[in-house]
């Protein structure tokens, strides 16, 4: 699949009130225990808006430095093995990726790239399982951590944390800076009391029967 915007809600659904339903499943699961409810995948996004001197100076807005509780957005209907998508998050302008490895492994992160804030691009072809890369100035980071291979960018991306329902579409619900863990992402934007935050304890979360997506690890 190409790299492509997310879709937009059915016709007829409103995405306030697609968010508000996902929260209110994700409080049910909370209480109920029912794990298989949701997968949480590891994912990145972040949020540079422009400019590299600006990003490093810490002057412009980057991913995992929104402020306020980020929103709960849907980014796909469903993300295949071996697939990427391009999507906007927490912010509208706030690009972002989503993989799904050929094992089943779904990651997010921000697209724009550490260094001097280039795009950065899935590359299916490069490396054994796939890479992240920045061809501004070769700048490659691990599909599945966000962590810095190669090249000159000073840090890993920051991570989006999303979570796959069911009916195998796919959400954006917080967002985790450089060195910062899942849990401490999400934690942190929506408190201790998230439906969410102790699951995520570890850095794992729980998986849907009958599927190998392995949660990303941080
Ligand atoms: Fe990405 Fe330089 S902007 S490596």
């Amino acid at each position: 699949m190409s790299v492509t915007d997310p879709e937009p809600p059915a016709p007829g659904v409103r995405a306030d009130a697609a968010q508000e339903a996902l929260h209110d499943r994700i409080a049910a699961d909370s209480l109920t225990t029912r794990r298989d409810y949701l997968r949480i995948v590891a994912t990145v996004s972040g949020g540079l808006a422009v400019g590299g001197i600006g990003v490093a100076s810490g002057i412009l807005h980057r991913h995992g430095d929104s402020e306020g509780v980020p929103p709960l957005r849907k980014v796909a209907d469903r993300i295949e093995p071996g697939e990427s998508l391009a999507f906007r998050y927490p912010g509208d302008e706030d690009r972002a990726i989503a993989v799904r490895m050929e094992d089943g492994t779904l990651a997010g992160y921000s697209a724009v790239c550490t260094h001097l804030a280039c795009a950065v691009l899935w590359r299916k072809d490069r490396g054994s399982e796939g890479e992240l890369y920045c061809p501004c100035h070769e700048g490659v980071f691990d599909a599945r951590t966000g962590e810095v291979t190669a090249g000159p960018p000073p840090r890993g991306l920051p991570k989006v944390i999303l979570v796959e329902q069911p009916d195998g579409s796919v959400w954006a619900v917080g967002t985790a800076r450089s060195g910062e863990t899942l849990q401490e992402g999400y934690c942190r934007e929506r408190g201790a009391g998230g439906p969410l935050c102790a699951r995520l304890e570890g850095g794992g979360a729980p998986e849907a029967p009958g599927r190998s997506e392995r949660s990303e690890r941080t």
